[in-house]
């Protein structure tokens, strides 16, 4: 039998639900989602089943990286409403028994902050200058950039100031977008600072943060030269081997920190982080007991559909996790990478981040991206840890490809000249109902990122209303996992033909058939991602939960 988590532990099965408040629900009509949207829809995710809220940045901001560039950690953005709107939001949840956790950006600013105004005011060597990673230029003039980084987003990671005579001064790093300036992390001004930002939100009651780039903060001492692996690696973080800005040690005594200011509100507040590190063996170490509580799985949202693969990461995933006393995580979607339900029918690689769009190769099949993608999502739902889901993968909605160029806002798409579309296409508002303007969006019909045309069938008030609708089985899988405690079970591997991947959990047996022959079950099937064959066997890109035969 499984035992469930206590209570104070209820992160380790818990399953996230990820609000990205610009397009979930828009109550003022302006065309961006808001606060008050979502507290009044709150009841939806109650009813889908889910434990935890995570929202994605509504602090005010320029809104240069969609929220992600922040102005000022300690407000909302007049866009999403007001404190008073957050002080809501989170007692509404509460009140249905959802927890909430809030996204933190502690690795960079908004070049709008009152920090980084002051340290562009004030001279070079200087305090205020001292909180951002400045330094003078290479060459004879100072004309050349301090190292050679890029930013995640294209182009360099570094722009030169125009001092108000109008001559070039210092330079500043910024992975990100020139609007996003890094901080310096070995500053103890900047750690005292976020404690505040820490504890401003726990004392109105979050429980607890999700953390931006927690593999970034700490860079090399001296800024060294990147220098790429053999493997060519990427300039994401993903290698094997640190680089000199993301996956440093020191941003280790960060975490020991963090975990501390938590702690001071009880043992119930987490911390989860955002690090794209491989392999898992390094992940894991962001989760060590005095660190953060859960990081997510991207090694498993990166997996391809093929079963062997996906029996590793998962094998190792719970390896690695369970090696360090944390529980393993599993997400297939946000706000960062191609929908699951267009990804894994995709035909060509497509790094994180890039995106997809009208003239890209290849493009996917939809009905067999749905397929796999529930497919995906009812092997993620049973296996033991917790679960990340991102909103409208409920309703199995799928990339927005085809964004008109000059609708795009990803940063990502103008830094690269258009090269890469960025990731616009998974942040288009949500639909809620079939006949409304904006699909229920809002009553205005406005909308900041266009919606498609054929998204009526998606409507979360046409996928109530069916029983094998995407919605009903994101639900039926919900309420099976709670009732069978699956996310504090134990897997155990179980022979699976070629293309499968089959486990126990507990009471439940779980056959996914990624790519095989049409497979044979036996026992009584608690629920299936699709039809079964007319012999009651599982065909490709299937998965079914089934109660294990009584002889096991
Ligand atoms: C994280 C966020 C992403 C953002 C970036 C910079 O990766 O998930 O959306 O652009 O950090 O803050």
């Amino acid at each position: 039998m499984t035992t469930a988590a206590p209570v104070n532990e209820w992160w380790r099965t818990a399953v996230f639900y990820q609000i990205y408040p610009r397009s979930f629900a828009d109550a003022n009509g302006d065309g961006m989602g808001d606060l008050p949207g979502i507290t009044s829809r709150l009841e939806h995710l109650k009813d889908l089943g889910i434990d935890a809220l995570w929202l994605s940045p509504f602090y005010r901001s320029p809104q240069r990286d969609a929220g992600y560039d922040v102005e000022d950690y300690c407000d909302v953005d007049p866009l999403f409403g007001t404190l008073a709107d957050a002080d809501a939001l989170i007692a509404g949840a509460h009140r249905l028994g959802m927890r909430i956790i809030v996204d933190i950006v502690p690795n960079h600013t908004s070049d709008q902050h009152r920090w980084f105004k002051e340290a562009i005011a004030a001279e070079p060597g200087s305090p205020a200058r001292a909180r951002y990673i400045f330094r003078d230029g290479r060459g004879a003039n100072g004309e050349l950039p301090p190292n050679n980084w890029e930013s995640v987003f294209g182009g360099p990671a570094w722009t030169r100031e125009v001092r108000p005579d109008g001559t070039p001064g210092q330079w500043f790093l910024h992975l990100f977008d020139a609007t996003q300036p890094d901080l310096d992390w070995s500053n103890e001004t900047v750690k005292a600072d976020f404690d505040d930002v820490l504890r401003f939100w726990l004392e109105r009651g979050v429980d607890g943060f999700r953390v931006d780039v927690a593999h970034g903060l700490v860079k090399e001492e001296g800024l060294p030269d990147f220098v790429p692996s053999e493997s060519g690696g990427s300039m994401g973080g993903d290698e094997d081997a640190p680089t000199p800005y993301f996956g440093q040690e020191g941003v280790h005594d960060v975490w020991r920190r963090w975990r501390h200011v938590v702690e001071e509100y009880g043992p119930e507040r987490i911390l989860a982080a955002e690090a794209w590190i491989n392999p898992l063996t390094r992940m894991a170490k962001w989760v060590r007991h005095d660190e953060m509580h859960q990081a997510f799985n991207f090694a498993f949202l990166s997996a391809p559909w093929d079963a062997a693969e996906l029996r590793d990461v998962i094998t190792d995933s719970l390896a690695a996790f369970g090696g360090v006393g944390a529980p393993s995580t599993w997400v297939l979607s946000n706000h960062d990478v191609v929908r699951h339900a267009t990804r894994l029918a995709l035909t060509f690689e497509n790094p994180q981040g890039h995106g997809i769009g009208p003239l890209s190769p290849g493009m996917p099949i939809p009905d067999l991206g749905l397929a796999r993608a529930r497919a995906a999502t009812l092997l993620m739902l049973a296996l033991p840890g917790s679960a990340y889901l991102y909103q409208g993968e409920e309703l199995g909605l799928p990339e927005h490809v085809f964004i008109p160029d000059d609708a795009r806002q990803d940063p990502t798409w103008f830094r690269t000249g258009g090269e890469r579309y960025g990731r616009d296409g998974c942040r288009v508002p949500i639909p809620w109902e079939k006949d409304a303007p904006a699909y229920g969006f809002n009553s205005t019909g406005k909308t900041w990122l266009p919606q498609p045309d054929d998204w009526a069938g998606f409507a979360r008030d046409v996928q109530v209303a069916s029983a094998d609708s995407t919605l009903a089985l994101y639900k039926q899988a919900l309420a099976h996992r709670a009732e069978y405690g699956l996310g504090g079970g134990e897997l155990v591997w179980i022979d699976g033909a070629e293309g499968v991947v089959a486990f126990d959990n507990g009471r439940v047996r779980v056959v996914a058939n990624v790519s095989g022959a049409d497979a044979a079950i036996e026992g009584h099937v608690i629920a299936a991602s699709g039809p079964l064959t007319a012999e009651g066997r599982v065909p490709a890109n299937t998965t079914v939960w089934l109660h294990r035969p009584a002889h096991h």
